[in-house]
């Protein structure tokens, strides 16, 4: 990948396409008539002189700025401004110094696009971003050069795992997804271990085992550790699905669309990047990140309705359904967590229902949570970053949904209420320790971005979750 260089500073050097933004209500600009542009947010208008191209971005409402307008109003200026093939863009946030953070955000973000393979590019002259220079008042450059620094860390991670989350399932398997954990985390302060399927079966992962089973591409166990805390201080683990194909299995899905399933791992793919750049941030915590990765194929071998499971912790499930496989793997991999960290909370990720979509669709992910200073915590973390998330209930009774005749639980309950039968499910493995489960099957990609994200893969719950963990989570 091409480096882009910020810098922050007072004027532009060089000639660099200029970003400006706009507030409803104030002068427009010179020779913009009232009828092409009133500052909506996200609207552009292009200025061009003979020397430089200005590109005025709508804010909308002064009283109505959070961060996220800046960060997508930002986003959308580098994404127009890509398009018209420029490399070299100023930001001019004189007056919105307090938000540096969330505008170089969305300028790194919007910069990143799935290229895909092979096609004709030809036709398409959309530039690399090379440079991005940020510019503020004199006074505010020391603090504005803090939050531009972090705000990089972030969004570069970001497109990373947005990178990875677009492969599709052939070229990203649960053993390629851990050689690219074991890359990343070299030269970081991580460490990585690797379950292959022997260790897997060798400690008692008979969750990951039976929904990998029907695969030729054998399941996969990713631990990071990261210890930027003191030595005696017990970790936060997080927990996420990294399904790489969810075919379904036996119970096999119904084709349209099946082709988003490759997205079932985007809840392992922000728990990576929540390690790499909490190593990157020198975050002074311990954290522990478990991505149990395995691909849900029918066949021969594959795990089947009817059969019993032994998880890691000595729980059973009744399978009643394969499709129902992101909370098997989770269960491991939670009691996992549980068992050799007894952390102080586990913070658990998944494209787990089909349910949350029809209950919140895509501009928020489902939090279940029983730890209400945790639910505060991501809510305001939420309004921050714009990764949004709302409070869903898993109240005990939800667990009746599960109960078996035969096992510790089953599979699937009724269909009414399966977001929240499903959170009771993976719950049930974290047992007394806080639990926050996020439902991120309607976040974690988008078909009809917002202004500074492409189509794919949106890297959901990797910003909300620095956010949470830098203002101290109340654990
Ligand atoms: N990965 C899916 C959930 C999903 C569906 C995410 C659509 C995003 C969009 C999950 O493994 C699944 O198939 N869940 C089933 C559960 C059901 C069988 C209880 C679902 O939601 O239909
Ligand atoms: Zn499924
Ligand atoms: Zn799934």
């Amino acid at each position: 990948m091409p480096t882009l260089k910020i810098d922050v500073r007072t004027s532009t050097v060089g000639s660099p396409d200029l970003v400006t933004f706009f507030v409803k209500g104030s002068p427009l600009p010179v020779g913009v008539p009232a009828s092409e542009f009133d500052g909506a947010p996200c609207s552009t208008v292009l200025l061009r002189d003979k020397t430089q191209r200005t590109l005025v971005v709508g804010l909308g409402d002064k009283d109505k700025i959070e961060p996220d307008t800046l960060r997508r109003a930002a986003g959308a200026g580098i994404k127009h401004l890509l398009k018209l093939g420029s490399t070299e863009v100023a930001l001019d946030l004189g007056t919105y110094a307090d938000h540096v953070g969330p505008a170089v955000e969305g300028a790194i973000l919007a910069s990143y696009k799935f290229e895909g393979f092979g096609k004709d590019a030809s036709k398409e002259k959309r530039g690399v971003l090379n440079r991005l220079q940020i510019l503020v008042k004199e006074n505010e450059l020391i603090a504005a050069r803090a939050q531009a620094r972090d705000a990089e860390i972030i969004a570069t991670i970001s497109n990373t795992i947005r990178g990875i989350g677009n492969l599709p399932g052939n070229m990203l398997t649960p053993a390629i997804l851990a050689e690219q954990a074991q890359e990343l985390a070299q030269g970081r302060p991580l460490t990585v271990r690797i379950w292959n399927e022997r260790h897997l079966a060798r400690d008692g992962f008979g969750g990951i085992l039976a929904v990998g089973q029907g695969s030729v591409n054998p399941p996969r166990l990713i631990v990071l550790e990261y210890r930027g805390g003191g030595r005696r201080e017990t970790p936060i683990a997080l927990v996420g699905k990294a399904v790489t194909f969810d075919t379904g299995g036996i119970t096999i899905k119904p084709g349209a669309q099946m082709d988003e399933m490759k997205w079932d791992k985007m809840g392992g793919l922000a728990v990576l990047g929540i390690l790499l750049a909490a190593a990157d941030l020198k975050l002074p915590l311990n954290l522990v990140g478990l991505i149990p990765s395995a691909e849900n194929m029918p066949g021969p071998d594959a795990y089947r309705p009817g059969d019993i499971i032994t998880t890691r912790d000595g729980k059973t499930i009744e399978v009643l359904n394969t499709d129902a496989e992101g909370r098997i793997i989770l269960a491991d991999a939670i009691a996992h967590a549980r068992l050799a960290y007894k952390p102080s909370a586990i913070l658990e990720y998944s494209t787990l229902t089909g349910a949350v979509v029809m209950a919140l669709g895509h501009r928020r992910a489902g939090m279940f949570t029983a730890q209400d200073k945790l639910r505060d915590a991501f809510l305001a973390a939420g309004k921050a970053t714009g990764e949004l998330v709302w409070p869903m209930p898993v109240d005990d009774e939800y667990k009746e949904g599960v109960q078996s005749e035969i096992a510790t639980v089953k599979n699937i309950g009724p269909r009414e209420g399966s977001a929240c039968i499903s959170a009771s499910f993976v719950k049930t493995w974290a047992e007394e320790t806080p639990f926050v489960h996020f439902d991120i099957a309607g976040t974690a990609w988008s078909t009809k971005p917002p202004a500074h994200l492409e189509a794919g893969a949106t890297g959901f719950g990797l910003r909300l979750t620095l956010a949470a963990l830098r203002a101290g989570l109340p654990v």
